[in-house]
């Protein structure tokens, strides 16, 4: 293991070692934030897992704990997939998560805390009577694709229902199960919901939100007229954490998403690296909190070199838009606490071919916040219906393509001589119908001399008025993560880039309009970011 580590996080979450993927039965407990997580504690590389654990206080700052879950009885002796946690009557926490039996078949399994008292709740059994739920010939699950159960809910019959993602044939599905005592547990015959080609849906979420649009969470049991209902589901073909806002007809024990479908064309939580994403109910802030895994775009040699592979992205506050189209997601405030020495720039006019350095911030470890005024339409595009793939649109029109509105955004992580640069910006164009299209793009392309990252472009189309709202973006760079959020947190994109130039303090950070159009900065704050306790 390499002692130099350019890419080890400041403040995004990882161990000091090894391979972890999914976030896992994330919780509040007792004043005490807990979060668990898959985590192979041999290698680089994914192994059967073992539910690694850590808790805080902040979301942010972290304590290591021992680990919670590993193979105990024939219901998870080859491994301890993802699950979640719900907090039954009495205050008591119980953890549902998938087992991997001698069979190697996917079973649901029930864990405890072994005593309640102890705030860290560093250590859990596994209840007797495991597994809960399991695949048999009666029931024609697939024993292969049965596995990460959702946080459950309890409706007022007081009975508890859950969800666990599935596959029949290449149908995406959620199979709802119901328990009184959350031990015994019955299939319900239909799934939750189910679409047709989605392929395996790894790690459900299923949750109520508002409908008034405020940055408020409710309770993961909550039904009503006031709520509309979100599932999401992370495709197992893609590896695409994808949603969708519907209705819980709980009656029916059956959930309808407003557009009618569910699959590779839904709304995404992130356009980049994300995946295996779960939300939990902060009943002490009020809030719903999503983690997300973001992998690694590096070659195995090279995270064996580094030692590690794998990190969390910063917990996302989450609530419905006001259109009740999509959600909206925004970093924790808490992650403010670890801001300092912010600059910022005058209000000014930034003109095509453009390029102004950001001076006085650590531009591996900051925070960055810029509002673009739109003004100068002369020379605006017109956007053409074929160009329904924004992330091929952003592989296409890269930074160094000129265009009428944009490229203009940011380049970050880059080398004094823009040898390497990750950037990321928005192009406007005009489409037919005479509305705005906003592209956000974030072009890993020139993020490395390293030839071995992946490096592909991400893109996503922005749902906002630039002329009226202007154009937002808000930019955690840290190290090897550009985790960006556009129009205010309607779109997001989390990349993981490993320059070789642009480290520690040989990184800097630009502002640039690379289009014939000039834009106007409206506002534009960077922060240096103190190093958080991750690990
Ligand atoms: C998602 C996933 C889950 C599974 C876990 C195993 O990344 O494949 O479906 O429970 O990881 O580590």
């Amino acid at each position: 293991i390499s002692d130099d580590q350019p890419y080890r996080t400041a403040y995004h979450f990882q161990p000091v070692k090894n391979w972890i993927n999914d976030p896992n039965g994330p919780m509040i407990y007792n004043g005490i934030y807990h979060l668990f997580y898959q985590y192979n504690p041999d290698g680089v590389v994914w192994a059967p897992p073992v539910w690694a654990h850590s808790t805080s206080t902040d979301l942010i700052n972290w304590t290591p704990q021992p680990i919670a879950i590993q193979p105990e009885m024939d219901a998870n002796i080859n491994g301890s997939w993802s699950g979640s946690a719900t907090i039954l009557p009495g205050n008591i926490p119980a953890m549902l998560f998938t087992g991997l039996n001698p069979k190697y078949e996917q079973v649901q399994v029930l864990a405890y805390p072994k005593d309640i008292n102890d705030p860290y709740l560093k250590e859990w059994f596994l209840a007797p009577n495991n597994p809960v739920m399991f695949p048999t010939p009666e029931n024609q699950i697939n024993a292969s694709s049965f596995r990460d159960p959702t946080t459950a809910w309890r409706l007022r019959d007081g009975i508890w229902r859950v969800l666990v993602g599935s596959k029949t044939g290449t149908t995406g599905t959620s199979l709802l199960f119901k328990s009184k005592d959350f031990v015994n547990w019955v299939q319900i015959k239909e799934p939750l919901y189910s679409y047709k080609l989605s392929g395996m849906w790894e790690c459900p979420d299923f949750f109520p939100v508002y409908i008034n649009c405020k940055p408020i969470g409710v309770d993961t049991s909550t039904i009503g007229h006031h709520v509309k209902h979100v599932l999401k589901n992370s495709l197992d073909d893609t590896k695409h954490d994808i949603y969708t806002i519907g209705t819980y007809l709980h009656e029916k024990e059956a959930y309808v998403p407003d557009v009618g479908f569910m699959n590779e064309s839904s709304l995404r939580y992130d356009y980049g690296k994300y995946y295996a994403s779960k939300t939990f109910f902060d009943d002490v802030t009020t809030r719903r909190i999503l983690l997300g895994w973001a992998n690694e775009s590096s070659s195995v040699a090279d995270d064996m070199e580094k030692g590690w592979s794998g990190i969390h992205t910063i917990p996302r506050n989450v609530w419905l838009d006001c259109s009740g189209k999509q959600l909206i997601q925004w970093p924790v405030s808490e992650i403010e606490a670890l801001r300092e020495k912010p600059i910022s720039v005058p209000h000014q006019v930034l003109k095509g071919g453009s390029i102004i350095e950001l001076h006085g911030v650590t531009a591996a470890q900051a925070d960055v916040e810029i509002s673009f005024g739109i003004h100068d339409l002369k020379n605006i595009e017109k956007f053409k219906a074929s160009w329904t793939d924004p992330q091929l649109l952003c592989s296409q029109k890269g930074t160094s393509v000129s265009g009428g509105l944009g490229p203009f955004g940011l380049l970050t992580l880059a080398s004094k001589g823009l040898e390497e640069y990750t950037a990321v910006f928005f192009r406007v164009f005009k489409a037919h119908n005479n509305k705005f299209v906003v592209l956000m793009c974030s072009d890993q392309s020139s993020s490395s001399l390293n030839q071995t990252p992946d490096k592909t472009s991400y893109g996503t189309f922005v749902g906002v008025n630039p002329i009226r709202e202007g154009l937002s973006l808000r930019i955690l760079i840290d190290h090897s993560v550009v985790e960006s959020f556009g129009g205010k947190g309607k779109n997001v994109i989390t990349a993981r880039v490993y320059p070789t130039m642009a480290i520690y303090d040989d990184a800097h950070l630009y502002v640039f309009n690379n289009g014939t159009g000039s834009v106007r900065i409206t506002s534009l704050t960077a922060w240096s970011m103190k190093k958080a306790r991750i690990a």
